[in-house]
């Protein structure tokens, strides 16, 4: 092996442009970091590009560079899963360590490539790919590795918050500020995976797995978006000291005495959360990520979420990370020598303890812990009723979810904003969802009831 260790780029959208530039600039920075001369061979581009260096490969033919003699470590920022899926399981048969910023293509066939990484001994770094340029990949594998996670709460896509934040600061228009995120590079290629909450479920799947040791199971993940939050509703909930922000959650239930209902729940929503929390004041494009471990507690990971510049640091933290393991892989051969192939086994044993596994646990013991349907899940609740200012409204609504036995935290009764009509807003302690189904249905019911209840979960994250 030269001492140069050569890098080929699958896509050159905003990431894999960002990486070219962090290389150049922190070039020697890498170097002496990583005492290796870190070079692009090879780029895979379909449309060839006269900005970049004349000594890098321009090759349409994506296969034929993630298996080329002339790589070390595969790159894949194309997004996608399917040619971006082909090209990362080509590149491990060839026996390519790969870094990817691809959550998608994780959360829906991790378990199969990271098998099939393991079978072929290499690694599939993916730091990139939750919460941009944060190492909560690196901290929840590695920094956490002696605590058991409890629960862990995270702002988890840039594009949702940028929206959330300058409709909330600014009263801008919800298209406007997509458009924005679109031109910043924060966006999604189809932006509905950021605003309906589906980028934001790849990347919870990732971190429950690594945080409770379980196979990804992203088709299990309950996932709604931002694009039914109203002013109004942002607006009461900051009345009542609350503040709506996308999140996503995974949490350990125990059933609290219905084993029905022991489990883990995985879950992305709009959340009403004390306008005092940490988490409540990550603004713009920032992402953060709150874990609660035993015996560590609360701890919180904030930076930008997405975005070149975050995006290529996380990728490049990869990248020096399996230059650590290429180089103990070489030492490995060397002493190996001309021994049988037992050896040789023990030697891929010893190469495969240099890093962590890719979900975090030793695949043997990932757990078949069941995860929750939503109608187990258990949240507080916003609810937002319109009702005809009549006597008695407020004590039906209030006799109906006492009778559920929902407990009611705080209640707002606005002025009439339409003839005769109030909203009236509720806050309650958190209850088992098919609980509040019930009793929503009973409040849609009541003859002075004028619309659809309005609910938005809530969560005190103590
Ligand atoms: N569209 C994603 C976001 C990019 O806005 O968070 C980073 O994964």
């Amino acid at each position: 092996m030269s001492n140069s260790i050569k890098l080929a780029i699958l896509g050159l959208g905003t990431v894999g442009t960002g990486v070219i530039n962090l290389i150049n600039d922190n070039l020697n920075e890498l170097k002496r970091r990583s005492g290796r001369d870190i070079i692009i061979t090879e780029v895979g581009t379909r449309r060839q590009r006269d900005d970049i260096d004349p000594n890098i490969i321009q090759n349409s033919d994506l296969m034929a560079t993630a298996a080329s003699d002339n790589v070390d470590i595969v790159i894949e920022v194309i997004g996608g899963t399917t040619l971006a899926k082909d090209v990362i399981m080509h590149a491990i048969k060839n026996g390519k360590h790969v870094v990817t910023a691809n959550k998608a293509l994780l959360a829906e066939h991790g378990n199969e490539i990271f098998a099939f990484a393991e079978q072929h001994q290499v690694h599939v770094a993916y730091e990139a790919a939750v919460a941009g340029g944060i190492p909560i990949i690196k901290v929840m594998r590695e920094a956490l590795a002696a605590n058991k996670v409890e629960w862990l709460a995270g702002i988890i896509n840039g594009t949702g918050n940028f929206i959330m934040t300058e409709m909330r600061d600014k009263g801008r228009p919800f298209a406007d500020v997509l458009s924005e995120a679109q031109e910043l590079g924060y966006a999604e290629a189809d932006p509905t995976f950021d605003v309906e909450g589906i980028d934001a479920a790849h990347k919870l799947a990732l971190l429950a797995s690594i945080a409770f040791g379980i196979p990804l199971q992203f088709d299990k993940v309950y996932c709604e978006g931002i694009t039914g939050i109203t002013l109004q509703d942002v607006n009461y909930a900051e009345e009542l000291g609350y503040r709506i922000k996308h999140l996503g959650f995974a949490v350990r239930r125990d059933g609290q005495g219905n084993a029905d209902n022991a489990g883990i729940e995985l879950r992305v929503h709009p959340t009403l959360i004390p306008q005092d929390a940490l988490l409540a004041n990550v603004n713009g494009v920032k992402n953060a990520v709150l874990v609660n471990s035993h015996p560590l507690g609360q701890t919180l990971y904030c930076g930008d979420g997405a975005g070149a510049g975050a995006t290529a640091s996380a990728v490049m933290a990869d990248v020096m990370d399996l230059v650590r393991v290429l180089g103990s892989k070489d030492n490995d051969d060397q002493s190996s020598g001309d021994q049988n192939s037992s050896d040789q086994n023990n030697t891929n044993q010893n190469n495969k303890g240099h890093h962590v596994p890719h979900l975090a646990f030793i695949p043997e013991q990932l757990s078949d812990t069941p995860i929750l349907r939503a109608e187990q899940m258990t949240t507080g609740y916003y609810l937002r009723v319109h009702a005809y200012d009549s006597p008695g409204v407020l004590a039906d609504i209030t006799r109906i979810l006492s009778d559920a036995g929902i407990n009611i935290d705080a209640i707002l009764q606005k002025p009439a904003h339409k003839a005769g009509e109030v909203p009236v807003i509720i806050l309650t302690l958190p209850v088992v969802e098919s609980q509040m189904n019930l009793a929503i249905e009973k409040i849609e019911k009541l003859d002075t009831i004028t619309d659809k209840v309005v609910r938005i979960r809530l969560d005190e994250l103590a």
